[in-house]
């Protein structure tokens, strides 16, 4: 078994939030002034080396309260933390050493000045040697072209070429995990493939354990190995992505028969429900209970004339969607 790199158990988190009180002459009597938010309610995480975790939450669900405790930013209520096998809060500077953090909204960049400058800083900073500077910058080079953007001012930067910038400085000391709050908000498809290509780089040849948060339920199909839900800062879910994928019921295949007309008989099959017919091509919703897409297709060719089928792959976005919904219908607010 891989070594764990982060282990969480039981984590807790409360912020205090002020409550603005109506004026009143009782005002000073009142103590209470402030609300507690539960942000994380007893957690538990744990995390092995090489894996590629996706953090997926609706606004507010906890995540990024997560990323700040598990880097040391924030300091539990209750509960533990080990990262590397320290707690992040105590060894907060042992532990930046060994990781990469980006959050959406920081930047780790000069603003004014060329983005070299910035990298070049970095590593005085971080004290990286030459050859694992160059070999990331080379690196950064070839997944996202920043060859162009390093002469460039930070301010002058789309939002696309800056991500580029904040993914260099974040992994220029190859760090051993990354954490990433929410890394492809807004971005445009190509950047989000080049940093998917990066990561999936990083995490093979370089054994980086990368832990990202997403509310885009799309980017975990893409890029994520292991998928872990939150809501309302609970664990939901935990599980690997393909086991969520095979999982699934019921799917959909797409049937074109050779006759000019979807044959009727084909509704009497047991386990197949007919969704929509259109001349002669009809959607089918299969269980798999019954059917294995093997035994399906067989069944079908051995009593129709088929032309082509086309199978929809299983979607994650439903699988979480769908848990969502189970959830507020059962829990009582
Ligand atoms: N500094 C803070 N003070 C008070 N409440 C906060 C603070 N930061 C976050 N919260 C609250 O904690 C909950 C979780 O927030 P957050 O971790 O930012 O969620 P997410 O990143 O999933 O959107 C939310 O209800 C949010 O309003
Ligand atoms: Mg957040």
């Amino acid at each position: 078994m891989k070594k764990e790199v982060i282990v969480v158990k039981k984590l807790t988190k409360y912020y205090k939030r002020k409550v603005k009180k109506e004026d009143s002459f009782w005002k000073h009597l009142i103590k209470r002034d402030y609300e507690v938010v539960k942000a994380l309610k007893e957690i538990d995480l744990s995390i092995s080396e090489g894996e590629i975790v996706g953090y997926v939450g609706l606004n507010g669900a906890g995540k990024s309260t997560t990323i700040k405790l598990l880097t040391g930013i924030l300091h539990p209520d209750s509960g533990s933390i080990e990262v590397f096998g320290m707690n992040p809060f105590k060894h907060r500077q042992r532990i930046v050493a060994r990781i990469g953090v980006m959050f959406g909204q920081r930047s780790h960049l000069l603003w004014d000045l060329p983005l070299i400058h910035s990298l070049d800083l970095l590593k005085k900073i971080y004290n990286i040697p030459d050859n694992i500077y160059q070999e990331s910058i080379e690196l950064a080079k070839k997944y996202l072209g920043i060859g162009d953007l390093l002469k460039i001012p930070v301010r002058t930067m789309s939002l696309g070429q800056r991500i580029r910038g904040e993914f260099t400085a974040i992994m220029l000391h190859q760090p051993e995990i990354l954490f990433l709050d929410e890394p492809t908000i807004g971005l445009d498809v190509i950047t989000k493939n080049e940093i998917k290509k990066l990561l999936h780089y990083l995490n093979e040849e370089k054994g980086c354990t990368i832990f990202l948060t997403t509310h885009d339920l799309r980017d975990i199909e893409k890029i994520c190995k292991r998928v872990v839900v939150l809501d309302e800062g609970r664990i939901i879910l935990d599980d690997q992505v393909n086991n969520l994928l095979n999982k699934v019921e019921s799917q959909f295949l797409s049937v074109t028969f050779a006759d000019m007309r979807v044959p009727e008989s084909l509704l009497q099959f047991e386990g197949i429900e007919v969704l929509s017919k259109d001349k002669n091509v009809a959607r089918i919703k299969y269980d798999r209970k019954y059917y294995t897409i093997e035994s399906l297709l067989k069944k079908l060719m051995t009593n129709y004339n088929i032309e082509g089928f086309y199978l929809e792959q299983p979607d994650l976005e439903e699988i979480i969607l769908n848990l969502y919904k189970s959830r507020r219908n059962k829990v009582v607010v």
